[in-house]
């Protein structure tokens, strides 16, 4: 039990920035549990600029003299280049990134580093950071969004006459052609771009200034600081400012459901890539092989982006399972926020650039698509339709084309092996030039309604994809 009250050793003193009202110090496996800046250290960048940012609030209301600016600044920019150049710079009694950049502020620069901290608050600055983390984030995933976007639309272009089977339960259902296909994962990732450029907008609201919870006594103007970081706007209520993470949780939400995306893109990548389907051969470099079977050419990333979209949505559960039952307003609970945070962008950019490698190692099986597009009765919707436009009730036609299906499937036999006679039979109004329809080509062109899988439709649909992929893209 002794061990329970341990002290941390005299020659290893926390540099707690409050410690004033304890007799002894943190005990050892309290501050290990508490420790958060093997997580937030990433944070350092942005501690910076709040630091830079705040330091310019204290010269306005007088508590820090001008002069002192370019030491201060100085000082700043010398740890974040240390930090860039990956530097150790955590000493092992350091709780966090926030004191850690107080720590040495205050070894370098004497009184003026233990100036910095009027006025604010770790939890007006945790979120400051964070927010401005999220805000870079989203705008780093917004514009690699967009750049598969962009991919998506070039290939479009090229394969606009490219057939495919449509599937509806995983059957062949109707013609379409790879490009109208693909498009549709597009505007799914065009939406994911939406999202990423509203999470940005989430982010972009300075909280600096709300202090712990209550604002200051000092006579501090909020507006400097969030000028000076470039924040859209300046947060309305102190309470709310240091409690809310809803902009943290629209950016993971964003990127899972981004995953989400990437992940039913992929299943097809590995589907279409087996032997049963046989419509996509992956380049060396993005195939992996068997350690035992040597004949195997296994889609490995497009099964790891598909994997790993599962902890993406585990991701959203763990924020907002974080934040359900707080009470108002800053919890430590908030701390682990970070690593959820970061863990779910760092996942989505990697699936994204997966998935841009994926994309630009597909090689397609052309002849095999055409030859399962035109199988399977693909046709069979087309043949109903044109009786619907010869005046039969739709019902009637869709009953009398699927007998003509099942006589068919019976003899093996093809639609355009299909006699006139036995045409007739199934209904009087259908006659040889339906056997035009057997040729998915046809198909392809006659399906011409809006957002359809027509070329002049895809064609529309690929400009409307790069107009809202442009649209949502920042400044
Ligand atoms: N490491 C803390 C976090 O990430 C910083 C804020 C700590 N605030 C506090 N009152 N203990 O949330």
């Amino acid at each position: 039990m002794g061990a329970l009250h341990q002290e941390v050793g005299e020659d290893e003193q926390v540099s707690i920035t409050w410690d004033g009202r304890f007799e002894r110090g943190p005990h050892p496996s309290m501050f290990a549990f508490t420790r958060s800046i093997d997580v937030d250290l990433r944070l350092l960048p942005y501690d910076l600029a709040a630091t830079k940012a705040h330091a310019r609030t204290l010269v306005a209301a007088g508590l820090i003299a001008r002069e002192d600016l370019s030491s201060i600044d100085a000082e700043c920019d010398e740890l974040a280049a240390r930090y860039e150049r990956g530097e150790p710079l955590a000493a092992a009694n350091d709780e966090d990134v926030h004191s850690l950049v107080e720590r040495i502020l205050t070894e370098r620069l004497g009184d003026t580093g233990a100036r910095i901290h009027a006025g604010r608050s770790r939890n007006d600055l945790v979120a400051t950071d964070l927010r401005l983390w999220c805000r870079d984030a989203s705008a780093g995933l917004l514009d690699a969004v967009t750049r598969l976007i962009e991919t998506i639309a070039t290939f479009a272009e090229g394969q606009i006459d490219t057939l495919v089977p449509g599937y509806t339960h995983l059957q062949r259902a109707q013609p379409v052609s790879i490009a109208f296909h693909f498009l549709a994962h597009g505007f799914a990732l065009s939406r994911d771009a939406a999202r990423f450029r509203s999470a940005y907008e989430a982010a972009d609201v300075s909280p600096l200034g709300a202090g712990a919870l209550a604002g200051t006594t000092l006579p501090l103007d909020a507006t400097v600081a969030a000028r000076e970081l470039g924040f859209g706007r300046v947060f309305d209520n102190a309470m709310d400012a240091v409690s809310d993470r809803d902009f943290a949780s629209d950016l993971v939400y964003a990127a899972s459901l981004c995953c989400l995306h990437l992940s039913r893109l992929a299943e097809e990548i590995v589907l279409w890539s087996s032997a049963e389907f046989g419509f996509v051969r992956l380049a060396d470099e993005w195939s992996t092989g068997s350690s035992m079977m040597p004949q195997k050419r296994n889609p490995d990333v497009a099964e790891l982006v598909r994997g790993r979209a599962a902890a993406s949505v585990g991701d959203v559960t763990a924020l907002l399972g974080l934040l359900k039952g707080l009470p108002l307003a800053y919890n430590r609970d908030l701390q682990e926020d970070k690593a959820i945070v970061f863990r779910a962008v760092d996942r989505a950019e990697a699936s994204i650039a997966a998935t841009l490698g994926l994309l630009g190692a597909i090689r397609f099986d052309k002849e095999a698509m055409a030859r399962a597009a035109a199988g399977a009765g693909s046709w069979a919707t087309d043949v109903t339709e044109r009786l619907v436009m010869r005046d039969v009730p739709f019902r009637h036609a869709h009953r009398a084309v699927g007998g003509l299906v099942a006589d068919l499937e019976r003899e093996s036999l093809t639609l355009t092996e299909a006699t006139d006679d036995s045409l007739g039979r199934h209904h009087p109004k259908l006659t040889g030039d339906d056997r035009a329809v057997a040729d998915p080509r046809t198909g392809l062109a006659a399906r011409t309604s809006h957002g359809g899988p027509a070329p002049a439709r895809v064609a529309e649909q690929i400009a409307a994809l790069r107009l809202a992929a442009k649209d949502v893209r920042l400044g």
